[in-house]
């Protein structure tokens, strides 16, 4: 199924896409949102309301992530739900190999048929949990959005992170505090001390705000 018929309810590309997104790129997120727009809500993988405010609180705001993805990266999505926020790393950067992690049927199935669609060959869906890759994957970069408070995010991703590598969890604003609550997971499992980094600023309100985490070698906390 493509996500023609209803493409004309999506919401166009603002301006700021222009500054996050390549030229060439900027065709895959459009037609991204158009699937977001069709089918993902027809399929409850996302509500209704979000169609209007697509672009600024859903693929710009995880788009930015890549400003903390080094070049030729390798990177794991863990709780992917409808791509957000791998599946707009994967359409921003073709550079990285982006791994999506994602238990629930549905939301695979989505998601395999968007990677089809847009031919993104540098992009993997796999259905199964964060713990169940843990002994076997390590990537440079482990990401996530809305899918645990920090404790149980720093046990699911940590050992999935290679060694020079970080976890980056997208936070609301109420990130310095999750991280302060956080400290002793963070002192027990051995992490550098968080970075709290506010990304997108000036491109759209409000900007995006990540708690990165490297798994040690840096200040440790204390
Ligand atoms: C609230 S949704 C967020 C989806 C998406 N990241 C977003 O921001 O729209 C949380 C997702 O985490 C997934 N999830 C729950 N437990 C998980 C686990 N142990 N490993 C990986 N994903 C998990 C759920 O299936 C769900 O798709």
């Amino acid at each position: 199924m493509t996500p023609d018929h209803v493409s004309r309810e999506t919401p166009p590309a603002p301006e700021a896409a222009r500054g996050v997104f390549a030229s060439e790129r900027l065709p895959l997120a459009q037609r991204y949102a158009d699937w977001l727009a069709a089918d993902a809500v027809e399929r409850g993988l996302i509500g209704p309301r979000e169609v209007p405010r697509l672009w600024e609180r859903h693929l710009l705001n995880c788009a930015v992530l890549q400003e903390v993805v080094p070049a030729e990266a390798t990177v794991c999505d863990l709780g992917s739900g409808a791509g957000l926020p791998g599946l707009v790393l994967a359409i921003a950067r073709p550079d990285v190999e982006v791994t999506l992690v994602e238990p629930l049927l549905r939301r695979t199935t989505f998601l395999e048929e968007v990677v089809a669609d847009l031919a993104l060959d540098h992009c993997h869906v796999r259905r199964t949990r964060a713990e169940e890759l843990h002994g076997s994957f390590r990537f440079d970069v482990v990401t996530s959005r809305a899918v645990a408070p920090l404790p149980k995010l720093l046990r699911w991703s940590l050992p999935l992170v290679a060694e020079q590598g970080a976890m980056v969890a997208m936070k609301g604003a109420g990130a310095a505090e999750e991280v302060r609550a956080a400290r002793p997971e963070l002192r027990r499992l051995g992490c550098s001390t968080p970075e709290v980094l506010t990304l997108g600023v000036g491109l759209f309100d409000p900007p995006t705000t990540v708690v990165r985490v490297a798994p040690g070698g840096g200040p440790q906390v204390g």
